[in-house]
């Protein structure tokens, strides 16, 4: 089984930005925790600051992998292009925040995405991505 996880815009800086609402561990460190935790699953992992970066890799594994994990940060928020491209693929995306957008300000309330996904799952930290991943299993 062949599963993406996506990071979106400024998670590359997981473990130093805004702690308080994130955490303080980084994602790379964290990844290898997933790896090791789902050693079956052929797990990979893709982060960019970029929207089109983003939709070229949908693009580019949603007609092959079996899974794929989307926090795309403030692009859910805003980016029509990526809830599009999540519908023109085949492969299943979830969609994942760290934090509780619900309980954040107002324009984190809505996404362009989650219309097009098999799932949300939003509040629960990190942990986040190991049950989408779980999901898929
Ligand atoms: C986020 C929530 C978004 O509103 C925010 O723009 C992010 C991170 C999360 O993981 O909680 O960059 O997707």
């Amino acid at each position: 089984m062949r599963i993406l996880i996506i990071n979106g815009p400024n998670l590359n800086l997981l473990g130093v930005r805004e702690p308080a609402v994130y955490g303080n561990t980084g994602f790379d460190s964290y990844f290898e925790e997933l790896k090791e935790h789902f050693s079956s699953i052929d797990l990979s992992y893709f982060q960019s600051n970029h929207e089109g970066d983003i939709i070229d890799k949908l693009h580019e594994v949603g007609f092959s992998y079996d899974g794929i994990v989307l926090n795309a940060g403030a692009y859910t928020h805003t980016s029509i292009a990526i809830g599009d491209a999540i519908a023109s693929i085949q492969t299943p995306v979830i969609e994942v925040h760290i934090s509780n957008v619900y309980a954040r300000e107002p324009f984190r309330h809505h996404s362009y995405l989650a219309k097009n996904c098999k799932g949300v799952l939003c509040g629960f930290g990190l942990n986040g991505y190991r049950l989408a991943i779980q999901s898929f299993t």
